[in-house]
């Protein structure tokens, strides 16, 4: 086990690593609200900002791992490692416009992603002891 100094960094960072993939997304869903009401400038952003969303996703996969997976438990472990699977499926899905699909799977990932969020925004999402 890594000493606790290690560790509370490694933690700091999957938590920093987690907003930062939240905020974006939510910037996505935006820019879809922004081009399915009219605003066709906002396509295009949403296209190449969704790569953005799905490289962070792997970003925070990575980070939750290196912060400990005895921290995140079997559950959430396997939300860490759908986030960024589904979220390339998402990019497939929005390029072949299977609206359908590609807005429940938008659903179902937001949720993914805030209960990564909330996870580790838990006062007991331990930063300086394992
Ligand atoms: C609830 C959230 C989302 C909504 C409502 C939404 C909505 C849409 C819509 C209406 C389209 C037009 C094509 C189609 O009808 O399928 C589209 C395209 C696309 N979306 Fe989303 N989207 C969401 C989330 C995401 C996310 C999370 C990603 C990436 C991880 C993403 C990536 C893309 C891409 C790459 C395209 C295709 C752009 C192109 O033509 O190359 N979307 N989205």
């Amino acid at each position: 086990m890594s000493p606790p100094a290690l560790r509370s960094t490694a933690a700091l960072l999957a938590r920093w690593a987690v907003t930062a993939h939240f905020l974006l997304f939510i910037v996505q869903v935006g820019a879809a609200v922004l081009f399915v009401g009219g605003r066709a400038d906002a396509y295009p952003f949403h296209a190449g900002n969704g790569w953005a969303v799905a490289a962070l996703g792997t970003v925070q996969l990575v980070a939750l791992l290196v912060a400990g997976r005895d921290r995140l438990g079997l559950l959430f472990l396997l939300l860490a490692f759908a986030m960024p699977g589904l979220e390339f499926a998402q990019i497939g899905l929005g390029r072949a416009f299977a609206v359908t699909g590609h807005v429940s799977l938008g659903l179902l990932l937001w949720g993914i992603a805030l209960a990564l969020l909330i996870k580790v925004w838990r006062p007991d999402w331990p930063l300086s002891h394992g």
